[in-house]
């Protein structure tokens, strides 16, 4: 492979980084969706399936912009992030919300991955002011952290909240649990799929 001897054969680089990433995104999302059980963060990891199966157009029309090929580069770092949450995902949870709660965490690291890629790339590409490739990256960019944002209220608003109170339900509180969170034992043992909890 030629050496990255300027500032643009980084850039192109950096891109096909993040283009191999958001590949392995569009394979990785879909999983982490069919596990998840809270009815808000499964359609939130739908939801940004689609913004990443068009990010990855978007970084598809930056090369076309740079005259260059759209060739991914082995992401080690997107690689590693995917496996360790396929990891810690599957293992044994005494509770949906437990689970549920893990998948927030492993998407968000991957969030966060992201957002500090696309900004790397966003500095190089406006230093070389390719302003179309900046455009682009930047709405990519929003959609990460908006991402981001999403999944820290579901952190807060629901899931993580819920699993504290499974515990609380384990140490003798059962009947305070189901009757703040306005679900029979039933439900929370077999139906929640179609919970919506809200
Ligand atoms: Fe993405």
């Amino acid at each position: 492979m030629a050496s990255i001897d300027s500032m643009n054969a980084l850039l192109v680089d950096e891109l096909r980084d993040i283009y191999d990433a958001e590949k392995r995104l569009t394979k990785a999302i879909p999983k982490l969706a069919k596990k998840a059980t809270n009815d808000e963060l499964r359609s939130a990891l739908e939801e940004h399936l689609d913004e990443t199966e068009q990010q990855v157009q978007r970084l598809e029309q930056a090369f076309e912009h740079l005259g260059e090929s759209a060739k991914a580069k082995p992401c080690a770092g997107m690689r590693g992030i995917i496996e360790e949450g396929e990891e810690h995902v599957g293992e044994d949870y005494d509770d949906d919300d437990l689970r549920d709660a893990v998948i927030i965490g492993s998407a968000q690291r991957v969030e966060h991955y992201e957002i500090a890629a696309y900004g790397t790339a966003i500095a190089h590409a406006r230093l070389l002011e390719h302003d179309e490739v900046v455009g682009l990256l930047e709405e990519s960019l929003e959609e990460e952290k908006n991402a981001d944002k999403k999944l820290t209220e579901i952190a807060e608003s629901v899931v993580n909240l819920e699993a504290a109170n499974e515990d609380e339900e384990q140490s003798g509180s059962r009947r305070r649990f189901s009757a703040s969170s306005g679900r029979s034992t039933a439900q929370s043992q077999g139906r929640r799929r179609s919970n919506s909890r809200r």
